[in-house]
């Protein structure tokens, strides 16, 4: 039996747990997925001691720690170097890689619909970590990205690192996108009634996606199901960042479906 877990702060609403623990009963693994709440100044103990000690195989890092795990660790990929945040850590004989599979859970959720954005415009709203990993994936798919941004200094900076234009959320109309990705927590559980985008916005046929997953259909969803947009649901994101972490952590794919089962139960709980 070996250990795995996510790691983040607070921790007990996250559903990598079910996500998991469906993957391991497909293959009859033994292994176990666990919660780990450990507070940023307990971060760095817990990474350079814990870990080994423990010992954890794997783990999957959320907020608020997906940068400042970063020195903690012995390496990190060339995708988490170019985003700056690690999602995903690989224990390999007492030696901590880091990487980041955020970015390709975002390229894979947009297959949903079909193809992959290679020649579209993507417009993405927000500029955080979340947002640094959805629009290297999509640059990395040959997509022409817009960041727009409530501060435009931070889109600005973030469209500079990764070679994408910047503006505020205020001129979304002057971005008339094939493909439009939601990136903040606006319109998540409790403030459900939120919305960054005019419903004006919305033409038929537009790509959108909310990251948001609580609740599963967003205000944004919901006036973009309206105007006719095909919609990428929110959770593929989540759920194929774990798909790749299973195939760093054991060299195989797991069976998504399976995954994808436990979590719309827990979603939908
Ligand atoms: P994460 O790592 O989850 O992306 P983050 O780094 O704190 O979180 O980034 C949050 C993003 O949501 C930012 O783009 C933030 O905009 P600012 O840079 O202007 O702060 C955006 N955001 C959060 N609340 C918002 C709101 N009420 N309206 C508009 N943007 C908001």
């Amino acid at each position: 039996m070996s250990l795995y877990g996510v790691v983040g702060y607070p921790i007990k609403h996250s559903m990598s747990p079910q996500m998991f623990e469906a993957a391991f009963y497909e293959y009859n693994m033994d292994d176990e997925y666990r919660l780990f709440q450990i507070a940023p100044e307990e971060l760095e103990n817990f990474i350079k001691k814990d870990v080994n000690d423990i010992p954890i195989k794997g783990l999957s890092v959320t907020i608020p720690h997906k940068e400042k795990i970063i020195p903690f660790l012995d390496s990190i990929d060339k995708h988490a170097a170019a985003i700056g945040a690690v999602n995903t850590v690989h224990n390999v004989n007492g030696k901590l890689k880091g990487y980041n599979t955020d970015w390709i859970g975002a390229t894979r959720a947009m297959e949903f619909v079909g193809k992959d954005c290679e020649g579209k415009f993507v417009v993405i709203l927000g500029a955080g970590g979340a947002a640094a990993a959805v629009a290297y994936g999509c640059v990395q798919s040959g997509a022409r990205v817009a960041i727009l941004n409530r501060t435009l200094e931070r889109a600005q900076a973030l469209a500079d690192k990764l070679g994408c234009q910047a503006d505020t959320l205020s001129n979304i109309f002057k971005y008339p996108a094939h493909v439009l990705i939601q990136t903040t927590s606006v319109g998540m559980y409790p403030n459900i009634n939120a919305s960054l985008v005019d419903p004006d916005y919305f033409k038929k046929g537009m790509i959108v996606m909310d990251i948001v997953y609580n609740p599963i259909e967003t205000k944004l969803v919901r006036e973009a199901k309206r105007a006719e947009c095909r919609i990428v649901p929110g959770y593929k994101m989540l759920l194929y960042q774990g798909e790749k972490q299973f195939e760093i952590w054991f060299g195989k794919k797991p069976r998504t479906e399976k995954m994808e089962e436990a979590l719309l139960t827990s979603l939908n709980n």
